[in-house]
């Protein structure tokens, strides 16, 4: 059994994101688990938890949790042509100590979702700068940028867009075959 985590960069009770992410965590066919890992409960990044050996165990059972998972799966707006702070408080609470990257080799895709037109292209793109820097191989295409979010959902969340069902079920197989390389 694989194991993707996905991880949501938005902790809205509404958040479009999530929405989608539900959608997408349906996609996958049989011998994957799938999960949503939560990051609503770390507390901000610092670095004196390592280097005083006074780890919180928020932050243990987190890293603990990227430690077992096999790939990941990002779906996160976009904050201010960004990644929002709580994604990249995950990403930086699991890539240290520095020796134990947890992210380190396992492959992920990212899914940037916006209500407006340009489908979170910054934070797409600043999250794959940090993915690059902790060793993380990306699926690069296709690329998913889902603007006018808002059009594509009913009114339980899910996905009425039939092009967008498309899109996304091709994302998902073309995601599976790059975690069968790894
Ligand atoms: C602090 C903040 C900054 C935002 N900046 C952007 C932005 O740069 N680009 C954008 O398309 N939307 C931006 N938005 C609007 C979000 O895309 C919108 O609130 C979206 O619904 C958030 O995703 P969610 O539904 O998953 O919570 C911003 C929203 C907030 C709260």
């Amino acid at each position: 059994m694989t194991k993707v985590g996905v991880l949501v960069g938005s902790l809205r009770k509404e958040s479009f994101s999530l929405k989608l992410a539900k959608n997408v965590m349906s996609l996958f066919p049989e011998g994957y688990e799938v999960e949503l890992v939560d990051i609503s409960n770390l507390p901000f990044y610092n670095q004196d938890f390592d280097d005083e050996n006074n780890v919180p165990s928020e932050v243990v059972a987190f890293r603990n949790k990227i430690a077992e998972l096999d790939a990941f799966l990002f779906v996160t707006p976009e904050y201010n042509r960004s990644v929002p702070a709580v994604l990249k408080n995950a990403l930086d609470t699991a890539s240290r100590p520095k020796t134990d990257n947890r992210w380190g080799k396992k492959p992920a895709a990212i899914i940037s979702q916006s209500p407006g037109g340009l489908g979170g292209f910054g934070a797409n793109h600043h999250l794959r700068q940090s993915l690059a820097c902790l060793n993380v191989p990306l699926l690069q295409q296709p690329e998913a940028y889902i603007g006018n979010v808002a059009t594509l959902l009913g009114e339980n969340g899910e996905i009425t867009n039939e092009s967008t069902l498309e899109f996304l079920t091709k994302f998902v197989q073309r995601f599976i075959e790059l975690i069968k390389k790894y």
